[in-house]
């Protein structure tokens, strides 16, 4: 067979014919392909005077996503009472001693002298001792070792549990874990 085949130049001579039954054409480009290529330079030219002559931005949405998010957990925080709404309450304190039975006796003891974490019956406090900002180390946690209640206890139940903490008998000796509290409250 090798005998047949033909010189090089042949080969450019018959660029257009059939070999091995595959033959190569010149037709016109097809229609679809022109509208979808030159369709796509006048999309990507619109899109960039769009976005250099429109104020839209992929980060100016992000900080209107960011702004409004902000706007939606302050406000969320401004409605949220600053006082323990269930201090006093006999039915919620129950309610909030089967929490605290549950939950904080593991590092706070049952009597809430504190193991693990801190006494939360001394005048000692060390992320402030007013009822929203207790109510903070419990939903949100504290760096060291509390853990954030909020997603598993919701505010009603961490209140209540704070009610519960604040029925607890008084004591004046700083607690197991206090070593570092250094401000009595009044
Ligand atoms: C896994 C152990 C653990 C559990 C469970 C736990 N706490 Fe704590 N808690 C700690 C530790 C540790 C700290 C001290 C954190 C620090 O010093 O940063 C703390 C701090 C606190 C504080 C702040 C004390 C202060 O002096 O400012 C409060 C209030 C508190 N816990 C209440 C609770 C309540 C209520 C629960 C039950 C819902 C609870 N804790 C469950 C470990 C725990």
């Amino acid at each position: 067979m090798s005998g047949d085949r033909p010189e090089v130049d042949e080969y450019e001579r018959a660029d257009r014919a059939v070999r091995d039954g595959v033959g190569e054409e010149d037709n016109a480009i097809p229609l679809w392909f022109n509208i979808g290529f030159y369709g796509l330079m006048v999309v990507g030219v619109l899109y960039i005077l769009f976005y250099l002559l429109s104020d839209w931005s992929s980060l100016g949405e992000y900080e209107a996503q960011v702004a409004a998010a902000e706007a939606r957990s302050s406000a969320a925080r401004a409605a949220m009472p600053t006082e323990n709404p269930y201090r006093g309450d006999a039915t919620a304190i129950e309610e909030g001693r089967e929490v605290f039975a549950t939950i904080c006796v593991a590092c706070h003891l049952a009597d809430g002298r504190g193991l693990v974490g801190p006494s939360l019956v001394d005048p000692y406090w060390k992320y402030g001792a007013s009822d929203a900002e207790r109510f903070q180390s419990v939903a949100e946690g504290r760096p060291g070792g509390m853990p954030p209640w909020l997603a598993q206890l919701g505010s009603e139940k961490i209140w209540k549990a704070l009610a519960y903490a604040d029925s607890l008998p008084r004591s004046d000796a700083p607690g197991v874990g206090a070593p570092a509290y250094v401000a009595p409250t009044p």
